[in-house]
């Protein structure tokens, strides 16, 4: 299939991406809906998910991401590939996943993970990061106890802003995370070690009862 072309960037907060995104319906999109939820932020083409969705079967997948061409790509591919535990859904997490999450029935998400989003190097761009306080709030509201948030990046302040985020929440703590803990790395991570840059990683997991 030929990738489609897209943006480098959108802007997430035009208009055009306020809109509030469809609810994902677990039954019609999963073939077993009850099978624990792993959550990937800003999923690009999604090859990640759709390689953990072959390596570990045993789980949904669920990729959340602004640029809808790709959203479609990553859909039709796993659709060819007969993938019914993987779907990708067009929505502006950096407003929108509170509303997201709410929609998903209780008691499946277990894991989450946020890659490589973009820095907004800008400050006058700052308010385009996606990860910030209302979706470090979202995924503490939704997220099973005993379960993880994932987060990496090649932008040292975009670490430290984003990991002090989920380090004052209370609802998390933090695990030792000296490496990637999946099997499968995704395209920016894999084009970031090629040219040896430093990786900056943190493992946030909920608290059984905060
Ligand atoms: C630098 S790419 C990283 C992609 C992938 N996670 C990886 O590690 O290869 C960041 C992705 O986040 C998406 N993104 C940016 N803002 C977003 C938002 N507010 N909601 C959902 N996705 C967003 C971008 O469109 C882009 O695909």
């Amino acid at each position: 299939m030929p990738r489609v072309r897209v943006h480098q960037h959108v802007n997430p907060l035009s208009p055009f991406y306020r809109q509030a995104p469809k609810p994902v319906d677990v039954e019609s999109v999963f073939a077993d809906p009850e099978r624990p939820l792993l959550l990937d932020i800003g999923c690009a083409r999604g090859r990640f998910l759709l390689r953990m969705a072959e390596a570990e079967p045993g789980w949904n997948y669920l990729g959340v991401e602004i640029r809808e061409p790709l959203v479609d790509e990553a859909n039709r591919l796993a659709e060819e590939r007969g993938l019914a535990n993987l779907h990708y859904s067009f929505s502006n997490a950096m407003l929108w996943l509170d509303r997201l999450l709410d929609a998903l029935p209780a008691g499946l998400l277990q894991k989450v993970t946020i890659q490589f989003p973009d820095p907004w190097f800008k400050r006058k761009h700052a308010k385009r990061r996606m990860v910030n306080e209302e979706m470090a709030h979202a995924i503490a509201r939704h997220l099973e106890p005993r379960a993880s948030v994932f987060v990496q990046t090649d932008i040292e302040f975009l670490a430290e802003e984003m990991f002090e985020l989920f380090r004052s929440n209370n609802r998390f703590e933090e695990a030792a995370c000296d490496e990637n803990p999946f099997p499968v790395k995704t395209e920016r991570e894999k084009a970031v070690e090629e040219k040896n840059m430093p990786i900056y990683r943190a493992l946030f997991i909920s608290r059984n009862n905060a």
